[in-house]
């Protein structure tokens, strides 16, 4: 069987994908490669990451919009993913929404990773809302991608619990811990083909 070949696209540190990485590395990710990894932000840790792992990095600046691509820059990400061969787009802290152009190019071939038991707490600093509202649990969630923000259909979440004394730091710290297991499991189901 050939390995299904993942594109990851984030805009952050990029922990989520060096658990991925390390996951191939180590063969616990069997039949899965890393086409490419892309940033729309050109220092972000996530390029650094990639080129560490010897994986193709690219800087795609965005357009003049702040929360989603500009069309004519979404066109270019289709067309750098197929370049390198990617049949499922990995969201890794990518702060920006997909449109369209990507949703018809990979239809239900692009995963996100949210830090929250969605559909609870959607949006920015997920483990602070839990926290703020009293949560006994908190978690992660990682769902398909439509064009809403945090919206798709779930397909795994993680619970962690919260703790006495948890500051936004501790719960979020817990939390990632969980997403570094869960996400690198379900791009597995996708490999494995447990998931079409
Ligand atoms: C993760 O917490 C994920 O849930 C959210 O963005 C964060 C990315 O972190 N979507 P990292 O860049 O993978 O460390």
């Amino acid at each position: 069987m050939n390995p299904l070949t993942i594109g990851v696209l984030g805009s952050g540190k990029g922990s989520n994908c060096g658990a991925i990485l390390e996951a191939i590395a180590d063969g616990r990710l069997a039949e899965t490669r890393v086409g490419a990894v892309i940033s729309d932000v050109p220092d972000a840790g996530i390029l650094a990451l990639a080129r560490q792992h010897k994986v193709p990095a690219r800087h795609l600046p965005p357009g003049k919009f702040k929360t989603k691509l500009e069309p004519h820059c979404e066109e270019q990400l289709v067309a750098l993913l197929q370049k390198h061969g990617v049949e499922l787009v990995v969201l890794a802290g990518y702060m920006r929404l997909l449109k369209e152009p990507m949703l018809a190019a990979f239809p239900r071939r692009i995963l996100n990773i949210h830090p929250s038991l969605l559909p609870k707490y959607p949006g920015l600093q997920a483990w602070k809302q839990a926290l703020d509202a009293g949560e006994r649990q908190a978690g992660c969630t990682v769902h398909l991608v439509d064009g809403g923000m945090d919206t798709g259909e779930i397909l795994a979440q993680a619970t962690v619990p919260v703790l006495a004394h948890d500051t936004p730091e501790t719960l979020h710290a817990r939390i990632q811990a969980a997403e570094h297991e869960l996400y690198p499991q379900v791009v597995g189901w996708f490999a494995s083909g447990r998931v079409r």
